[in-house]
């Protein structure tokens, strides 16, 4: 790892003119400053950013052509990164895609791969990291979602893989760190979802029955979405379609 950073530290001096955009991240490029990674046909934009002019930078993903900047994932919100100095995102390890910033690891997926690995946004919203020799994902972000469930992504519980899928609200414009609301599963007796306001049940979907939650009547609205409820053993998951 010592190595690698160094390598990184001497990046970090070569001057960059202009802002590069990015279709996918191979081992021997990083992203820094401006820099974006860009979905294939231009929906999303993974990149460093100031939430509303707070001091703190954060990698996140927002939609590419809503001018004012609608964020919908943020990488080290837990982490924020005061001040100017460079941000870096890079994949080391190989396999491993990390956020660096003044030589310390702000952010990692935590993964590791045997050979080359690559970074790539979906135009569903969604960044993977590509075991290039499998072809196989060794780590997704909408298995981490921040505050916005975006179409095809899951709330629920994957007991096998130990994967908790829920929505957690900024704690402000200025600060995407977890605020009071979680909306989450509820798998005791029949399943369900709820919104919690610092842990307070404030809103509930009712459980599961065959074709919809108790809680909820759709009757009279239009539907914009659908739900989709798979209950299998180990695996509770709510999808929402547009
Ligand atoms: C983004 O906006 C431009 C200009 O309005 C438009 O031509 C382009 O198709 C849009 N791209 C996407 C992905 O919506
Ligand atoms: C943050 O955004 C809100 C509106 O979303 C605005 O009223 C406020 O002035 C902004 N604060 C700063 C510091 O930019
Ligand atoms: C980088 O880290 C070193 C050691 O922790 C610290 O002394 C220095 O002030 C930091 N520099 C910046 C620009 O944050
Ligand atoms: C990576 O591991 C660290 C330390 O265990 C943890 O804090 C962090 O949340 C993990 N990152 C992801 C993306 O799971
Ligand atoms: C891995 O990366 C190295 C250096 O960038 C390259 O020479 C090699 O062909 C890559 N291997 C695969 C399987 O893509």
């Amino acid at each position: 790892m010592e190595g690698v950073l160094h390598i990184l530290f001497c990046f970090l001096f070569v001057h960059k003119i202009y802002a590069a955009e990015f279709n996918f991240l191979s081992d021997s490029q990083f992203l820094t400053d401006k820099d974006t990674l860009v979905s294939e046909t231009g929906i999303f934009e993974l990149g460093f950013f100031r939430p509303n002019s707070s001091e703190n930078r954060y990698l996140g993903m927002w939609y590419r052509n809503i001018s004012l900047r609608t964020v919908v994932w943020v990488a080290n919100r837990d982490h924020p990164v005061p001040g100017a100095s460079p941000l870096t995102l890079k994949i080391v390890n190989p396999g491993n895609l990390v956020l660096i910033n003044n030589m310390s690891v702000i952010w990692s997926s935590n993964t590791t791969a045997s050979e080359n690995a690559t970074a790539k946004l979906l135009d569903t919203g969604n960044l993977v990291i590509t075991n290039i020799l499998l072809g196989n994902y060794l780590w997704q972000s909408i298995d981490y979602p921040t505050d916005t469930l975006l179409p095809g992504m899951k709330l629920g519980k994957d007991y096998s893989r130990g994967i908790e899928w829920r929505l957690s609200s900024w704690k402000s414009n200025q600060d995407p760190v977890p605020g009071e609301f979680i909306y989450e599963a509820n798998t005791q007796g029949y399943p369900q979802f709820g919104l919690k306001d610092r842990g307070v049940v404030k809103h509930r979907s009712g459980p599961w029955k065959i074709e919809r939650f108790g809680g909820i009547s759709f009757s009279g609205m239009i539907l914009t979405f659908m739900i989709n409820v798979v209950v299998k053993p180990g695996n509770f998951e709510h999808l929402k379609y547009p």
